[in-house]
C-alpha cells in the first residue's frame, strides 16, 4: 500500500518562497525574526520562516488555483472524496459550514443528540431546527455507541421534511455504528448524511480499522486531521461527494466562517500529513498498532486494570483505549489525576473511565511509560476494594436514567436570540433545585464538549441528576462553572421560565 513518492505541493511552494525571498514587506509582522517572540524564540525559530501569507505562488484558500488547489485535490484522492476543503479552524468550522450549506433558516435536520457543541452552533448560525435522535447505549459500560438505524428510520417517518442527518462517528471513545445502512436509508429518500468524523481521520487506512464515513456513503465528512493524524492543532478537512450537497453553498459558508488570513503552517501540515499517509499506506499505522497490541497484552497481565472492549454491536477504534480501575478504588477522574502525577496525560476521563488517545505516532516507549505509571499507582495505593458491589456503575446508572427519555425529540429551534440574550434574563439556581427550569446557556462538560443542555432546553430529572453527578466528581464545565459555583444558569422572563426555543 502507499504510493511511494507522494508530493506535498503546498509545503514545497512555501519552501520555494522561503529560498527566494530577500525582504518581507508583507504581513505577518514578525518578519520571520524569532527574537520578536522573546522567550519563545528558540521554539519558533524555524517555524516563523514558513508562517507566510497569500504571496505569489502560494495560492489563496478562498480561491484556490495553484498549490492549495493541488494539495486539496491530492487530499480528496487520498481520502476517497470528490472534493476536499482544508479547514484552519478545526472540525468546528467544518461542522458549522456543512449545516449552513444544507439548511436554510427554518429547515429541519435530524441530529444525533450527543453531538459536539459545534453542531449546535451550526444549527444556530443556519437558523435551522433540530430533531434530536438519542444514541444507543452499551449495556455494560453505559457509554453511548451511536445511532440505531431503526431510530433514524422512525425519525424520518415522523419528520419527512428533514433535510438529512448529522451523525457523530466515531465518538470520543472511538465507538460508532456501521454507517452504511444509515446512508442507504437516507439516500433512498434523497436526504443527506453529514458525518462529524472528527475522531476518525485515520479510518479506512488499515485493515484493523473501520471504514471511513465516505466509504460508507456519507455525503460530507468532517475530520480533525490534527486529532488522529499528524496535522497541527486546528488542521482539519471537510470531504464531500455525491449530488446532494450544494457545493456553491458549502464554499460560501466556508468563505464566511474561515479566516481571511488562514495559517499556512496549518495548511501545510495538512498537506504533509496526507503525504506521509499516502507514501506509507497502511504501514504508516503498523508500528503504532503493534505498540497498542503489546499494551493490551501487558495490561492483561495486570488484573487490576481493565479495558473497554467492543461487543460486536458497534465498531471500536483501536487507537482509543478506554481504561478503568477494576477494583473501583479510583474513579475515572482520580485515575486520570494519578496518571498525570506520573507524567502521563490522558485525553479525558468520565466518572468511570480514562480515555487514552493513541495515534499513528504512538510508540512502544509510550506504552512502557504508561505501564510504569500504572504499576507505580498500584504500588502506592494498594488494591483494596472500596466498592462492595463492583466498579464502573456511574455511567451505567446515568444511562439507565436516560433510557427513560424519548428517543426522538420534538423539533427544536435555535436562533441568534440565544447569543443576544441579556444576562438580566438569567438567574442562577442551586444545582439541587434546577430540575424543571429552562437552561439559559449551553452547559458543556469539557472534554468531551458535548452539551448536556442547550439554551432553551428544560432540565429533566435525568439531566439534573447527571449535572449533580458530574459536579460531585469535579468535572470541568466550559462557560458557567457548575462544579465550583454549585448553580445552573436558567432563564427567567418576567419571573417565569420562558422556554420559547422548544416548539
Ligand atoms: C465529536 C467532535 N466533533 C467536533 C469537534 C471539534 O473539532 P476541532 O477541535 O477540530 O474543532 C470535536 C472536538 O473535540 C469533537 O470531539
Amino acid at each position: 500500500m502507499g504510493s511511494g513518492s507522494a508530493q506535498a505541493p503546498l509545503f514545497e511552494a512555501m519552501l520555494a518562497y522561503h529560498s527566494r525571498t530577500l525582504g518581507r514587506f508583507h504581513v505577518p509582522g514578525h518578519k520571520a525574526r524569532p527574537e520578536m517572540l522573546g522567550q519563545g524564540a528558540s521554539f519558533y525559530e524555524r517555524l516563523l520562516a514558513l508562517d507566510v501569507t497569500e504571496l505569489p505562488g502560494l495560492d489563496d484558500l478562498h480561491h484556490p488555483e495553484e498549490a492549495i488547489e493541488e494539495a486539496q485535490r491530492l487530499a480528496a484522492a487520498c481520502f476517497g472524496a470528490e472534493e476536499t476543503y482544508f479547514l484552519v479552524n478545526g472540525s468546528t468550522v467544518g461542522n458549522q459550514a456543512m449545516i449552513a450549506a444544507v439548511c436554510e433558516p427554518g429547515d429541519l435536520l435530524l441530529v444525533q443528540r450527543d453531538a459536539h457543541k459545534s453542531v449546535i452552533h451550526g444549527l444556530m448560525l443556519a437558523g435551522a431546527k433540530a430533531v434530536f435522535v438519542h444514541p444507543r447505549v452499551d449495556e455494560q459500560t453505559g457509554l453511548r455507541t451511536g445511532l440505531a438505524v431503526e431510530d433514524v428510520e422512525e425519525a424520518l417517518r415522523r419528520y419527512p421534511s428533514a433535510k438529512g442527518l448529522v451523525a457523530t462517528c466515531p465518538s470520543y471513545y472511538g465507538m460508532g455504528p456501521d454507517l452504511k445502512s444509515m446512508a442507504d436509508l437516507l439516500h433512498a429518500q434523497r436526504k443527506c448524511l453529514l458525518v462529524d468524523e472528527a475522531h476518525g481521520a485515520h479510518y479506512g487506512f488499515h485493515p484493523k480499522l473501520p471504514g471511513s464515513a465516505l466509504s460508507c456513503g456519507a455525503d460530507v465528512s468532517v475530520q480533525s486531521t490534527h486529532k488522529m493524524l499528524s496535522a497541527l492543532t486546528m488542521g482539519s478537512m471537510l470531504h464531500v461527494q455525491g449530488p446532494l450537497v450544494n457545493r456553491t453553498a458549502l464554499r460560501r459558508a466556508l468563505g464566511m466562517l474561515q479566516s481571511s488570513s488562514p495559517s499556512y503552517l496549518i495548511m501545510a501540515s495538512l498537506d504533509l500529513s496526507r503525504c506521509y499517509l499516502q507514501e506509507r499506506g497502511a504501514n504508516a499505522l503498523d508500528e503504532a498498532l503493534e505498540a497498542i497490541s503489546k499494551w493490551r497484552e501487558q495490561l492483561a497481565l495486570r488484573p487490576r486494570w481493565g479495558l473497554v472492549c467492543a461487543t460486536g454491536e458497534y465498531e471500536m477504534d483501536p487507537f482509543k483505549q478506554v481504561l478503568y480501575d477494576n477494583t473501583g478504588q479510583l474513579n475515572g477522574y482520580e485515575l486520570k489525576a494519578e496518571l498525570e502525577r506520573y507524567g502521563c496525560y490522558p485525553e479525558m476521563a468520565d466518572a468511570d473511565h480514562v480515555v487514552l488517545a493513541f495515534s499513528l505516532a504512538s510508540r512502544q516507549q509510550d506504552v512502557d511509560r504508561l505501564l510504569e505509571a500504572l504499576d507505580r499507582i498500584q504500588g502506592k495505593i494498594g488494591d483494596e476494594c472500596r466498592l462492595e458491589s463492583g466498579s464502573r456503575q456511574e455511567n451505567r446508572r446515568e444511562a439507565d436514567l436516560f433510557q427513560l427519555q424519548e428517543r426522538i425529540s420534538e423539533p427544536v429551534s435555535f436562533t441568534f436570540g440565544t447569543i443576544h440574550d441579556k444576562v438580566e434574563a438569567y438567574s442562577y439556581i442551586a444545582l439541587d433545585a434546577c430540575e424543571g427550569h429552562v437552561a439559559a446557556e449551553m452547559i458543556v462538560p469539557y472534554p468531551p464538549g458535548i452539551p448536556l443542555l442547550y439554551p432553551g432546553e428544560r432540565i429533566t430529572p435525568q439531566t439534573a441528576a447527571s449535572l449533580r453527578r458530574l459536579a460531585a466528581s469535579g468535572a470541568h464545565f466550559q462557560g458557567h462553572n457548575i462544579t465550583g459555583l454549585g448553580t445552573v444558569p436558567v432563564q427567567t422572563f418576567h419571573g417565569q421560565n420562558r422556554g420559547h426555543y422548544c416548539e
